[in-house]
């Protein structure tokens, strides 16, 4: 599965940066490298929901604290 992250300037004061950190790490910690693949997109024209994230078409509005159990409840069970 494919997330993209946006790293447009509103997002990134938001905090995407820690966003992306986190993910990655829990990536790694369950092994799912191969799985899922993370990438940072431009603005997504979405400022006011950001941080605003893309997962399988579906657009997450994410804050660094909500991204922990964003991943338990939407990556984990489907990688
Ligand atoms: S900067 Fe992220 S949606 Fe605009």
């Amino acid at each position: 599965m494919k997330i993209t992250i946006c790293i447009g300037s509103s997002c990134h004061l938001k905090g995407s940066r820690q966003v992306v950190e986190k993910l990655q790490e829990l990536i790694a910690q369950h092994d799912l490298q191969e799985k899922v693949e993370l990438s940072g997109t431009f603005c997504m024209e979405n400022c006011q929901k950001g941080v605003c994230a893309m997962l399988d078409g579906r657009v997450f509005s994410l804050t660094p604290e909500q991204t922990e159990l964003f991943f338990k409840e939407e990556i984990l069970p489907k990688a």
